[in-house]
């Protein structure tokens, strides 16, 4: 596996293995987080060969931008780590609305550069939808941003197929971020084509379903200590039968089921790079040891061939 690849078409090149930081300060997601915990895993993970982090204004609110920011200032290498973030979410008193309208944006951007404590955000999305504005103008204001080097790429995520089309009008969309893994593939369905069609690079979240898919559950596991859609008693036992096929697949390989899952996203052609998340740094460190995994033509159609619903 390439250790270094390019995001689409933008100027991005990166380890294809990324970190997601939604756990990174983002207390407003995770109780009880352990923020220190978090710090130490993004250290952990540049010092390990990671350089593209995944954060957004709404993971903490604010706290998960504000650590990275302090972390990346430490490690002095800014020009050396690909930096993505997100918008959308606005408060509103206690609420809180979608908001895509340019001068919401344009204002989200120059809050997080702030909270990054940088002069430029690599990749900048449009967190999810709203009802009201125009996709294209949405996108206008990030293509603005562009141009004024504030930003380097554009992307989108939680738009529909419409939504998406509509965004990309003008051809300015690099990046489209939404739910894709083993557990559900309905991106497959019409968000893959189009993006490989326009020169869009899927970046997956969820890729490991916010654990199940990493072999560490069997049916033993208390569900009603976990939280999330993935835990669900019927989906969860009919997933550990096949994860347990997975686990075939790994020892045979000498490896393990989150670096076989982790790798199968890689050989799909709308996916160049993966953003797994993580709680510690053993996790980031052991996600990251996928580079060394080469899935064969066979194994990478068992694997699809486990996952058809
Ligand atoms: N655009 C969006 O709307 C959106 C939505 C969701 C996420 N995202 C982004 O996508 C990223 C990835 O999604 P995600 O983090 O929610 O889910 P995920 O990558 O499917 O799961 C991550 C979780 O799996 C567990 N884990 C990770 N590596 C492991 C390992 N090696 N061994 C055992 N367990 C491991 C950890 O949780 P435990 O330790 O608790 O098991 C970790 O927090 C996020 O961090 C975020 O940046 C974006």
């Amino acid at each position: 596996m390439p250790n270094q690849v390019r995001i689409g078409k933008t100027d991005l090149y990166v380890n294809p293995i990324g970190l997601g930081t939604n756990a990174v300060g983002g207390h407003n997601l995770f109780p009880n987080l352990d923020e220190e915990a978090g710090r130490e895993l993004v250290r952990n993970g540049l010092a390990n060969g990671i350089n593209f982090l995944d954060t957004a204004f709404i993971y903490g609110p604010k706290r998960s931008e504000e650590i990275i920011g302090e972390v990346v200032k430490e490690n002095g290498s800014r020009s050396e780590i690909v930096i993505a973030s997100k918008a959308a979410h606005k408060f509103v008193g206690k609420d809180i609305v979608i908001d895509n309208s340019p001068a919401f944006l344009k204002q989200a951007v120059e809050e997080s550069l702030q909270r990054l404590q940088t002069d430029y955000i690599d990749l900048f999305y449009i967190h999810f939808p709203d009802q009201d504005t125009p996709k294209d103008e949405a996108v206008g204001a990030l293509k603005q941003l562009k141009d004024e080097g504030k930003i380097r790429a554009i992307g989108v995520s939680n738009f529909s197929i419409e939504q998406l089309k509509e965004a990309n009008k003008d051809g300015y969309v690099d990046v489209y971020q939404g739910e894709y893994n083993l557990l559900n593939r309905e991106a497959e369905r019409e968000l893959f084509p189009y993006v490989n069609n326009n020169r869009i690079s899927f970046i997956p979240y969820f890729p490991l379903a916010s654990g199940l898919l990493t072999g560490k559950y069997d049916k033993n596991t208390n569900l009603e200590e976990k939280r999330g859609k993935f835990f669900k008693k019927e989906f969860f036992e009919d997933t550990l039968e096949r994860v347990e096929r997975i686990r075939k697949i790994a020892n045979a390989k000498g490896a393990e089921v989150t670096h076989i899952v982790l790798a199968w996203y890689l050989t799909r052609e709308a996916i160049d790079v993966i953003i797994p998340g993580a709680k510690r740094a053993e996790q980031v460190l052991h996600n990251l040891k996928t580079l060394e995994i080469q899935l064969t033509n066979d194994e990478i159609k068992e694997i699809d061939q486990i996952f058809q619903s």
